[in-house]
Formats: structure tokens, sequence, C-alpha cells
């Protein structure tokens, strides 16, 4: 029995969080769930909307899933999210974006990996109001981070027999910023001759991604535009209702989907579980409990590709429970 920190955030985080946790039961997935409550209703009650018992919890446990938390827009708390993997150094945010069978999309070959890396650039939130009409940001890049996230997308791309990695920067404009970013790929893409390395522009690279994304396979990015990036791959493969995504770091992962609290759904019962199950079934994978993975992921493909009970996002009609049912009807 593997003890997880069990996140289930808020919008539609607790809706999909519940159908996720009845399909890992069903499937007899051996997990024990710390749950820990985090965002703006933990912020009224205890003071901050992350506390330290979620950290610790997290630290003890060394692996967590987490739904959606929401972050107020232009004023408000720091995002629980940005926080949490800074607080834990999951510096490796992968998203991989992979055609699923059966949900019809504009092309039908698309499998690319985005790595972003996790915890600077301007997500360090260092802004100042200069005056009333003004105000700056600063971004954030070390040599550290750089050099890190880019033997992490290397390495990954060894470990899954991955061909290329491609650099994602803005380096002819932020010279010595995203410059810095390039030269720590470059060093690190010397280490690994077996892989092919690339560069591109992330302006050009949005374009040829909507035109060609069957070109690309592994992309580091720093986080802005990783998180962008990753948005982008989640529309190329039938939207955000099925972008699973992981936060990796030394010493404990946090497994999350790449979508957020979709205020507009909220308990409606219509939020697609697909996002959040495919991250579980990752976590599944690194806890050792391979085979209640891929059992669920057998099922998960195979309902899709029905596409009898489908959730709206994916042109069905069916609601969040019904959807969840089938699963569990098919396990
Ligand atoms: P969002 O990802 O919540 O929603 C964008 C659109 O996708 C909405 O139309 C929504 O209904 C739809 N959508 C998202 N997930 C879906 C699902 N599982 N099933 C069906 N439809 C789905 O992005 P938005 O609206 O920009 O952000 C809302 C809040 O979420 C913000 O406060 C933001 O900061 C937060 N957020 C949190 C993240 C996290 O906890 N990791 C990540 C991204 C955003």
């Amino acid at each position: 029995m593997q003890t997880v920190t069990l996140i289930p955030g808020d919008g539609i985080g607790p809706e999909i969080t519940e159908a996720v946790v009845s399909i890992l039961k069903e499937a007899g997935a051996e997990i024990e769930w710390d749950i820990q409550t985090a965002g703006a209703d933990v912020a009224e009650k205890e003071g901050t909307p992350l506390p330290d018992r979620v950290i610790d919890s997290i630290k003890r446990n060394k692996v967590a899933l987490k739904a959606p938390v929401t972050t107020p827009i232009g004023k408000g708390f720091r995002s629980v999210n940005v926080q949490l993997r800074k607080s834990l150094d999951l510096y490796a945010n992968l998203r991989p974006c992979k055609n699923i069978e059966g949900i019809k999309t504009r092309f039908d070959n698309v499998d690319l990996v985005v790595v972003r890396e996790n915890t600077e650039d301007l997500y360090a939130g260092i802004e100042r109001q200069i005056d009333e009409n003004s105000a700056e940001s600063i971004k954030i890049i070390t040599r550290k981070a750089s050099l890190r996230i880019s033997e992490f997308a290397f390495d990954y791309a060894v470990k899954n027999n991955r061909k290329t990695v491609t650099a994602v920067t803005k380096a002819n404009i932020c010279k010595l910023t995203d410059g810095l970013f390039l030269n720590c790929a470059r060093e690190i893409a010397d280490k690994y001759p077996e892989i092919e390395y690339k560069e591109i522009l992330v302006d050009n690279l949005c374009m040829q991604l909507v035109q060609n994304p069957e070109k690309f396979d592994v992309l580091v990015l720093p986080n802005l535009y990783g998180d962008i990036v990753s948005d982008l791959g989640a529309g190329l493969i039938g939207g955000l209702g099925i972008a699973q995504g992981a936060n990796i770091g030394l010493e404990t992962a946090v497994f999350e989907p790449v979508h957020g609290s979709a205020p507009d759904i909220k308990g409606q019962n219509k939020a697609n579980p697909t996002a959040l199950l495919l991250s579980a079934i990752e976590m599944l994978k690194y806890i050792n409990q391979k085979n209640i993975a891929e059992k669920i992921e057998k099922v998960l493909y195979k309902v899709i590709k029905e596409g009898k009970v489908l959730t709206c996002d994916l042109k069905g009609n069916a609601s969040t429970s019904e959807f969840t049912k089938e699963i569990i009807r098919n396990l």
C-alpha cells in the first residue's frame, strides 16, 4: 500500500478527483490517499492558500496527485501551483501531447513532449509598479536550472526512444536570458550525440505546430513558453480535457493535468476527468503499479475509441459521472 497526497483543488477539481479516485479504487490500485485541501477556501480559513501541512504531506509521501487550483487574475494571492513547484523544487514539467484514437482533430499523427522548466523565468513573481502607468517584471534564467532541464529532456529522450530534442527560445530578443538557456541546451546536447539537437524561436514554433505538428518530438522550453506551448499542444490533440502532466523533482513528483479549474463549467457535472486520469495513470507507473495503470489505460482508450459515452468537450453528451461509470463498467 502506497500513501499518496491527494489535492482535490477547486473549480472542477473536486468533481474530477472523485471520478478518478473511484476509477483507481475499482481497478485495484493499492493507494491510501492523504487528502490535503488548498486554494481560496483554505486561504479564508487558514490564512494561506498553501498551508505547510500540504508541503509536509508531499515531502513525506514523495508523490502527489493534484487537481487544479484557481489563481486570482491580476490581483490576490500568488499561484498555489507555482509556490508548490518552487518549494518542492519540482524543476521539470512534463507534458506529453499524443493523439488518442477516436478523438477527431485536424491532425492524426501528433506525438510530441513538452519539457518545461518549472522554477524560474517570469514565474519568479518579481514584479514592481513603477508608477501609475507602468510596471515591470523580472525574468530570471540561471545556468543551474537551464542545465538541469536540458539534461532532463535529453535523458527523457534516451529513455523513451525519442529521436530529437528541440530547444525553444526567443534568444534573438532576450539575448542574455534566453541566450543563457540556449547555451546550456547546447552544452548538454554535446553529451548526447545519439539524440539529434535542434533550435527554434518560439514564434516560429507556434506557426509550425499548427501547420506540421508531426515534425516535432521532444521540446525543451523556459517556463512561460512551455506553459503556452503546452496548451497549444493540448489543442492539437483535442483539448485540455485530455492533456496530462507531471511535475518532477529529484525526490518528489506531483502529477496534475495541464488544465485549470475551469470555473465556467464548475459544479455542472460536465468536466472531462480524462486529463487527471491520464496523470494518475502516469503516477501509478511511477509508484510501480504498472499493471493497474495499463489496465485503466486500456479501458480508457477503449471507451474513447467507441465514442458512445464521451463528455461534451469531446462532442459527446455524457456527464462526468456517466463517463466515469462507463469506465468502471468496462473495468
Ligand atoms: P482552464 O484550463 O481552467 O479552462 C480553459 C477552457 O478549457 C475552459 O473553457 C474550460 O471549461 C475548458 N476545460 C478545462 N479543463 C476541462 C476539462 N477537464 N473538461 C472539459 N473542459 C475543460 O483555464 P482558465 O480558464 O484560463 O483558468 C481558470 C483558473 O485555473 C485560473 O485561476 C488559472 O490560474 C487556474 N489554472 C490552474 C492550473 C493548475 O492548477 N495547475 C493550471 C492552469 C490554470
